[in-house]
Order: C-alpha cells, then structure tokens, then sequence
C-alpha cells in the first residue's frame, strides 16, 4: 500500500476510535465514503494514473474501500451495542421492588354501619326510606302523637328555626320517626321501610352530640304481631353484632307513638365492654334501641286505616351501634375529622358491607 492510503486508512481508524456517537460516526464515514470523500476523491482520481500503475492503485483502491467498508460498519455496530446498552440501562425496570402505595380514603364508620344496616334489612325485604333535616312541628311531634304541651318535646331539646310552616314552627327532626309520617302519607301499606338520616337536640358531651344519626324501621301490614317485631330486631342485632347468641331483652317502656312500647338490651360485660358476655361471667344489659307497635292515632293522622293496618316502629342510634361493634370509647372524635382517627376507624371502600359478619 503506498503511503497515501496508508495515511488515510491510520487517520480514518483514529477518526472512528474517537467518534463517541453515530452522528459523529457517521461525520467521518461521510468524510471518507461520500460523494466528496477522500476514498472517492481518489478513486475518481484513478482516471489520470499512468495506465502502468493503475491496475495496481485500483487494486490497492478497492481493498482500502473494502478494509475501510468494514471497519467503519463494525465501529457502526459497536455504537449501536453501546447505545442500547446504555437505554437498557436507563429504563431498566426492578420487577422486585414494591408497588407504591395507591392513596385511598376509607369509609367513615358511620357510613359503614349505615352501609351494614341497608344490606341486613335490605335482605330482610326493607326498602331504604327518607325523611328531612328541617322538619315542621308536625312531622316531628303531632303527627307522631306528641301534643303541644307534652313532656317528650322537653326531652328533645329541639332547634327551633325562624320562620313557620302549616301554622307551626319550622325545627331540626330531633328523630328519624318523621320518616314513618313521610312515608305513610306517600305510599300505600303494605310497607316495609328503613330510614338512616341525621336527627338533632342541644346535647353536647361525651355521649351525646348535637348532631347525630338514627335508623328508624316501619313495617305495615295486615297481621303484623308483636312476634314479628321481636324476630326481626333480634335477627338484625345478632347480624349486626356478628354474634349468633347474642342475648337480646325486651323491656316494657313508654313512647307516645307506639303502644305498646319495648326498649331492647343486648347482653354485654360492663367491665370489659365485651358484647354477648350475658350469663356466664355476670353479664349486664345494654339499651340499644326503642321500638314498639305504631299508635292507631299515628296510623290515622297518616290517613292508613287502624282497623284494617297495623304494624310495628323502631329507631336506633347509629353512633352507639357503631361505638359497641368496634369499641369506640369517645363519641366526639365522630365529627372532628381527625385523618389517623379515620383511618383507624375506617374501613376499606374495596371491601362491601356484609349481611352477617362472622355469624357461625
Ligand atoms: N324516636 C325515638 C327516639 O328518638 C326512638 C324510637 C322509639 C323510634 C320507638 C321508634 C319507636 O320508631 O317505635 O328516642
């Protein structure tokens, strides 16, 4: 090889053990193979080479293209490598590694208890009913039986709101049992309901708050009994609870709008806060709810005929069923909003509400 293209061949392979990347990779190509590259230039140039030596320069020609061809692909294939090496590396995925948590709130204890409680009577055949935050004087109190001057509207420590409907004042329902008037008024008997809502007194410790939540129960029918009331507030109870024994009390009581009218107690343990404790390690009651046969003058007032209809009522605090189920000590931390109280008590929005937790 004379010493022109030995030159360019040493200059050319220095070139490319530099070039740190295609572009400039194929720079130096272009510069030796390209139209005006030095290799072509030369080889254009074989023309004017004395006819003697140009079979040898041709010959020599063509293996420098051939030694160049091949050292500029394989400098290409190199580059290639070393770039997908290095995207390889840059986008490597650790399958091992964790996933990241996917943030997600959970359901307020009172909405998972309400939740509970439409899913249990739900299957019992109740359809889910409604009455109103404000409520008239009448929907609260008289149509239930409850006149002007009577002692339960002391009990209630009512809000009054300004302003009058119907001839009466305009409140805040201190109890869901509004939702029995709404819905015998609107709808024919047989009627089988269940209304969770928020009611309202002027009420404000550790147990009690002004604003709270209950779950009234209507049943109308033409042979409801006193039998049916019992069976189907034990059967909810003992779903509820998840306790397949649990002890269940009626006790005789008073409420204006039923007649007559049981308070139920569930065995529990007062020491150790401990539901179905009744019996064998001294067990005590616990109030739970109110429920009792409608009045015949609630019936009335509702235009459904006492002679013909009869059926039975209830109404449950939901915060005391939620505080016994999960023993919850405090009813204030219900409404603070505190995110670690939440997140204790709360539960997961993936897992649905269940007609009978962990009944045998
Ligand atoms: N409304 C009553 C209260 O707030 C609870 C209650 C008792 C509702 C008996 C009823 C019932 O439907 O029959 O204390």
């Amino acid at each position: 090889m004379t010493d022109d293209l030995s030159t360019l061949k040493s200059e050319t392979e220095a070139e490319l053990a530099t070039a740190s990347d295609l572009r400039a990779w194929d720079a130096v190509r272009v510069a030796v193979l390209g139209k005006n590259g030095r290799l072509t230039a030369l080889l254009k140039e074989l023309g004017k080479t004395p006819a003697e030596q140009r079979r040898e320069r041709g010959a020599a020609l063509n293996r420098l293209k051939d030694d160049l061809t091949a050292v500029i692909e394989a400098r290409r294939a190199a580059l290639e490598g070393a770039a997908l090496d290095a995207r390889l590396a840059a986008e490597r995925l650790d399958v091992t590694l964790p996933p990241r948590p996917a943030p997600s709130g959970s359901i307020h204890p009172i909405s998972r208890t309400i939740e509970e409680m439409e899913a249990i009577f739900g299957a019992m055949g109740f359809a889910v009913g409604d009455g109103f935050d404000i409520e008239t004087d009448w929907f609260n109190f008289g149509a239930l039986n409850i006149p002007t001057h009577h002692p339960a509207r002391a009990d209630h420590d009512t809000f009054y709101l300004p302003g009058e409907r119907d001839g009466g004042p305009l409140l805040l329902r201190t109890q869901t049992s509004d939702a029995q008037i709404i819905t015998m008024l609107a709808q024919e008997p047989p009627i089988r309901i269940m209304a969770p809502g928020r009611a309202y007194r002027a009420d404000h410790d550790a147990t009690h708050s002004p604003m709270f939540h209950q779950c009234e129960g209507l049943v109308i029918d033409r042979d409801i009994t006193l039998g049916h009331l019992k069976g189907c507030v034990i059967d909810f109870l003992r779903a509820f609870f998840g306790i397949a024994t649990l002890p269940v009390r009626f006790r005789a009581s008073y409420f204006p709008f039923t007649e007559p009218s049981m308070e139920v107690d569930i065995g529990w343990n007062r020491r150790t806060g401990e539901l179905g404790a009744h019996g064998s390690n001294g067990g005590d009651w616990l109030e739970v709810l109110g429920s009792g046969m409608v009045h015949p003058r609630v019936l009335a007032n509702c235009g459904v005929d006492p002679r013909v209809w009869q059926g039975f009522a209830f109404g449950m605090g939901v915060e005391r069923l939620t505080m016994l189920k999960h023993g919850i000590p405090d009813l204030r931390p219900f409404f603070e909003s505190d995110i670690r109280w939440l997140r204790h008590y709360g539960s997961s929005p993936l897992t649905p509400a269940v007609l009978h937790e962990g009944v045998a």
